[in-house]
């Protein structure tokens, strides 16, 4: 079965989201039957139209293209930023067309809204790249750990400010020269602000905590520090005392309800998210029946996010395919 895809955004996930369906084609069929093809592109950058990554007559710089193309089941959004990605996303979902995105900013700000617009017209919504890029958080909270009460949620979901505190600790690189290694990488946001500030790893936050206990929190409704504040002097004071310094989200189901936090924090070498450099992200699950489930993996760059990215499409194209 062939399904046909639109991808709105060519830069840093678009490609690797095209080079995962692509370069993996054979892969994809032989595994689940389906080609999956790519029949426009969304994007209007020079450098991604003439990257000779993608053939130049798929690109087009009119959504209306894409939304009124009946063929285009599947819609991935990878603009980036809040507007025009999230009306896009909510344009394509209400006409029935089902949308991945790894956009974490829309997902955590719109995440009633857009679930509503899938719910509506039955198409399916899916941002399994939006919180810890290649790795299969999301899906491993609403699959297997489905059964569980979740207790708490303790994460490293931002690759840049972990490569950052791995770059000032082991090799001596001051801030700036780290947040520019990062950013040449492809691992920083457009303004990387929202990496340091903690923005990004609290909107992660608040879809973890959609996930796990199916509350909504907004990623302003708690407390969130950055790492700007953590100095050299501060990481080797730790490692003096067994410890890193990380970025951590933690969100934990209490007796008041669930308290959350974005905040640099001393973990001991033992902790498992101690352990977790560069640009790798860690998430350590508690659940009351499976006990604590570590995932980690690389949480940025054009590769893993395009493969967690392509991992949705598959799926939802196989639901088209089932009719299920
Ligand atoms: N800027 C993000 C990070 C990209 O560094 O983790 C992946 O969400």
């Amino acid at each position: 079965m062939s399904v046909k895809i639109a991808l709105l955004g060519f830069g840093t996930v678009g490609q690797g989201t095209y080079r995962a369906l692509t370069l993996n084609a054979g892969v994809i069929k032989s595994k689940t039957g389906l080609e999956l093809k790519v029949t426009k592109i969304l994007e209007k950058n020079p450098a991604a139209t003439e990257s000779g990554v993608a053939p130049r007559k798929l690109f087009t710089q009119n959504y209306d293209d894409i939304l009124s193309d009946n063929d285009i089941q599947i819609v991935v959004e990878m603009m980036g930023g809040v507007e025009p990605a999230s009306s896009f996303m909510l344009q394509a979902l209400k006409t029935g067309k089902s949308v991945v995105t790894p956009n974490k900013d829309v997902v955590a700000k719109n995440f009633q809204k857009l679930h509503l617009a899938a719910k509506n017209s039955g198409a399916l919504l899916k941002y399994e790249a939006a919180v810890g890029g290649a790795i299969p958080v999301i899906n491993s909270l609403s699959g297997p750990l489905i059964a569980n009460s979740i207790t708490k949620i303790q994460g490293i979901v931002n690759g840049t400010t972990n490569y950052i505190l791995t770059k000032m600790e082991e090799d001596g690189l001051s801030y700036e020269e780290a947040l520019k290694r990062a950013q040449a990488k492809g691992f920083a946001e457009a303004d990387p602000t929202s990496d340091v500030e903690g923005i990004d790893a609290a909107n992660k936050l608040t879809i973890l905590i959609a996930e796990a206990w199916k509350t909504y929190i907004p990623p302003t409704a708690f407390k969130r520090v950055g790492i700007t504040g953590v100095s050299k002097q501060d990481l080797k004071n730790a490692k003096e005392k067994a410890c890193k310094i990380k970025l951590i989200a933690s969100a934990e189901m209490t007796k008041e309800g669930i308290v959350a936090s974005v905040q640099p924090q001393e973990l001991p070498m033992d902790s498992p998210l101690a352990g977790i450099k560069n640009e790798f992200n860690g998430i350590l699950i508690s659940c009351n029946m499976a006990g604590d489930i570590f995932l980690s993996g690389k949480g940025a760059g054009m590769d893993p996010t395009g493969s967690a990215v392509a991992g949705d499409i598959i799926e939802i194209a196989r639901h088209l395919k089932n009719g299920i």
